[in-house]
């Protein structure tokens, strides 16, 4: 795939989220490979897992299952992937705390059901939107193996990012919610705010989906 396909594989992607990476973030991840490069393998566990919860929680909606289903089986497999470049670096397991930004966007979910399921859905979305927006900015600062890892990754994270979108708005019109487009366009654009806030506001911590570190933000 040459690197005019990319970009147009990522202009839906960049047109969904609230900004790009900041440069401020990237050059601290070049700094910061090794950290990275764990707290990625933890993004990717617990990719897998807020996938299999959902799995559990909601097995009466069919279409969750199947879409699901692939996308712990994918997840599983960038974990295995990311462990094995781990190894294949010679970097030790550490264990690393989680950053703010997942709970950042959990404290969005409304509390009741079916609108809980779709903000779940939609910060997914988020999340998945977001890797692949950092992976394509990070393949050509990185090294040229790392590079085409992070390229061959955002393609999935591309498809996962549409799958959590689209299961969003079948499961508001199979809830019967009144209005499932609107809904679902208003939680998208307060979320994307929200999202947009915790990628650009300073950051003590330094992790995958971080914020502009606070050391340059000061
Ligand atoms: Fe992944
Ligand atoms: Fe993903």
């Amino acid at each position: 795939m040459s690197t005019p396909d990319y970009d147009e594989l990522m202009q839906p992607v960049i047109g969904f989220l609230g900004c790009e990476t900041p440069k401020a973030w990237l050059d601290e991840a070049l700094n910061n490979l090794e950290l990275l490069m764990q707290d990625h393998a933890n993004c990717e566990k617990k990719a897998a897992g807020t996938a299999m919860n959902l799995m559990f929680r909601y097995s009466f909606f069919t279409d969750l299952q199947v879409k699901l289903a692939q996308l712990v089986r994918e997840e599983m497999l960038h974990y295995e992937q990311v462990l094995e470049f781990m190894a294949k670096r010679g970097q030790e397991w550490k264990a690393v705390s989680a950053g703010r930004y997942a709970g950042g966007l959990r404290k969005e979910i409304r509390t009741y059901e079916p609108e809980a399921l779709v903000d779940v859905l939609i910060i997914g979305a988020f999340v998945e939107a977001r890797s692949c927006e950092r992976f394509y900015a990070l393949a050509p600062l990185v090294d040229e193996e790392l590079g085409r890892y992070y390229r061959y990754l955002l393609k999935s994270e591309s498809r996962h990012y549409e799958d959590y979108l689209a299961l969003a708005l079948d499961v508001a019109k199979t809830a019967k919610m009144k209005k499932p487009e609107e809904d679902i366009q208003e939680r998208i654009a307060h979320i994307r705010e929200v999202e947009k806030n915790l990628i650009l506001d300073p950051d003590d911590t330094f992790r995958f989906h971080s914020g502009v570190p606070a050391t340059v933000a000061a």
